[in-house]
């Protein structure tokens, strides 16, 4: 082989291998390509993907929105209603509590003359100044262990004149009569005065009814015998609130009434659209002073007779173990809630008797009653 031909080969070879690797290099070369062309078009699927989820999720979140917005419009709708509501309920309220003021102003202003302590004197009525009322109404009231209350006209204004048998003392009646009179609250009767002097004696309080000349107590709203029903757990726990109002009134003037039930509580209407109720606690004829509680000693067959027919009585009274107390009337107005929750089941009705009922240790005060049925 000459050099001449040996250069010849050596190239070609050269030549054959740069062709080699120059087709090699320019496979890679669109290898990568596509690779990349690929790689660009998963990113794109993926970045409308991402885009297309976070479509969707904004939709969501717009609708999600757009509810909350109704039912925030909903609810400040129904505040504003009920705002309403108690509003005109306060106006109403404070328009009775006026008329009660002038009312007690125009019949005992100027006819009881204060002693100028707390012990106010006591206006007697002789019976020549009550008048009988139209005939078509029942005049009968009510029928108690000392007597009879009937519906009668004092200074043209309807009164219940509470009339006693021979059985009761004088001092009895007066101190009936007295803690009336120590007391204004909306929830409490209006003493007009009473008749100590001549048989038989009464005591005179305003009248307390629904529209026509009706008492109704709470035990007749309860058992449905009578027409007006209370309806609504808001109504039943604007009684029981006001029950509560009155009886811590009565506690901070140290007075325990003791004979707290349904039947001893008359009912009022105090709104025109008669949609409102509200108690009268009456009956003062067991009332005493804190200080004067006393234990009491029951035989069994006493005692048993206590948990069978009178109920409202604290069971610390009834076992001798505490003398009536801020608390025992407090389980007396349990008892009240508790008839009002068989009559209108509601959770909260149920807390409240649940906390008036308990042990005497743990039983609530009348400031925690009142705290308890607030804004419910
Ligand atoms: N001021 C009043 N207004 C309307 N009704 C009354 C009034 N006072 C008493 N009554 C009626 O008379 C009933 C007996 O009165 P109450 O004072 O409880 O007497 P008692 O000591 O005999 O229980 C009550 O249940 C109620 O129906
Ligand atoms: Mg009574």
């Amino acid at each position: 082989m000459t050099p001449f031909s040996k250069y010849l080969n050596i190239l070609f070879l050269y030549i054959s291998v740069k062709k080699v690797y120059c087709f090699r290099k320019g496979d890679t070369a669109k290898h990568s390509l596509s690779a990349k062309r690929r790689q660009r078009l998963s990113r794109n699927k993926r970045k409308r993907e991402e885009r297309r989820q976070l479509k969707r999720g904004l939709y969501t979140t717009i609708a999600e929105l757009k509810e909350d917005k109704e039912c925030l419009t909903q609810n400040i709708k129904f505040q504003s209603q009920y705002k309403e509501k108690y509003f005109k309920m306060w106006q109403q309220s404070e328009k009775e509590k006026e008329k009660l003021k002038n009312s007690r102003a125009t019949l005992q202003g100027h006819s009881i003359k204060h002693s100028g302590d707390s012990s106010p004197e006591i206006l007697q009525i002789q019976p020549t100044m009550l008048e009988d009322v139209s005939v078509k109404y029942n005049t009968l009231l009510g029928k108690g262990r000392f007597g009879t209350v009937s519906l009668k006209n004092f200074r043209k204004s309807p009164v219940a004149v509470k009339c006693f048998d021979s059985s009761s003392s004088v001092k009895m009646i007066e101190r009936e009569a007295m803690y009336l009179r120590q007391c204004c609250h909306l929830n409490l009767p209006l003493l007009y005065g009473m008749n100590t002097s001549v048989q038989p004696y009464f005591i005179v309080t305003q009248f307390y009814g629904i529209s026509s000349l009706e008492a109704i107590t709470l035990n007749n709203v309860i058992k449905e015998t009578t027409s007006i029903r209370i309806k609504g757990v808001e109504h039943w726990m604007h009684v029981i609130h006001q029950l509560s109002d009155c009886l811590l009134y009565l506690h901070n003037k140290s007075i325990l009434h003791n004979d707290i039930k349904s039947d001893n509580i008359v009912v009022v209407q105090t709104t025109s659209n008669g949609i409102f109720f509200s108690p009268i606690l009456i009956d003062f004829g067991k009332a005493h002073l804190i200080s004067e509680g006393r234990k009491r000693n029951f035989s069994e067959a006493t005692k048993a007779q206590y948990y069978k027919e009178h109920v409202h009585i604290a069971p610390e009274i009834v076992e001798g173990t505490q003398p009536p107390s801020v608390k025992s009337n407090v389980y007396s107005v349990g008892v009240v809630v508790a008839r009002i929750y068989n009559y209108c089941k509601s959770k909260s009705l149920k807390e409240i008797a649940k906390k008036c009922l308990r042990a005497f240790s743990d039983r609530c005060t009348s400031a925690q009653l009142l705290e308890l049925t607030k804004c419910q």
